[in-house]
């Protein structure tokens, strides 16, 4: 889990910030999905009690996996690039006058969109695991998963949280003065 006393995320430029949550909160996730799946994998094989809620569990996992690196690859490679455009548009007055509509609206709608489809994936997880519900009779690695699963939401509520209340705000408020 990450830590985030230190960072002062109103203060922070949009390009800072963009360039915050591709390196701490993307990379992080990228690197868990592999972990987290193995551990499922071997939780499957030893737990003789995981059953289905287990495979079902597992099944979302996947999902959520193709989700998050389809939705990460549209930040990356489409919102967060923007950035840099409307660092150009306010620095050059022939940019400027190029950039007569919006050209974030549309990305951050889908960012919303994706955020929603993603929520509802990690609380079906949620309910399945009973509130990642540490069973006494659960194997070691059983357990594992489900400390691991519930960082991981906990990390991507965080994520979204810089996202849509603190990055979307900024880059709103930049991109209609310079609109206006
Ligand atoms: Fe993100
Ligand atoms: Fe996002």
């Amino acid at each position: 889990m990450l830590n985030y006393n230190p960072v002062n995320f109103k203060e922070m430029s949009p390009s800072e910030l963009c360039d915050y949550i591709a390196k701490r909160h993307h990379k992080y996730v990228r690197e868990e999905f592999g972990k987290i799946s193995d551990h499922l994998k071997t939780a499957l094989n030893v737990d003789v009690n995981s059953g289905p809620e287990l495979r079902a569990i597992i099944k979302l996992f996947h999902e959520l996996h193709d989700e998050l690196e389809q939705h990460f690859n549209k930040e990356e490679e489409i919102l967060f690039p923007l950035v840099q455009q409307l660092i150009i548009s306010e620095e050059t007055e022939r940019a400027k006058k190029n950039l007569s509509v919006s050209i974030i609206d549309k990305p951050l709608e889908e960012m919303n969109k994706d955020h929603k489809k993603i929520e509802r994936i990690l609380s079906e997880i949620r309910r399945l695991s009973h509130d990642y519900f540490l069973d006494p009779m659960s194997s070691p690695t059983h357990k594992l998963c489900l400390n691991e699963l519930f960082a991981l939401e906990d990390d991507l509520h965080k994520q979204f949280y810089l996202e849509e209340n603190i990055l979307t705000p900024k880059l709103i408020t930049w991109e209609q003065t310079i609109l206006s």
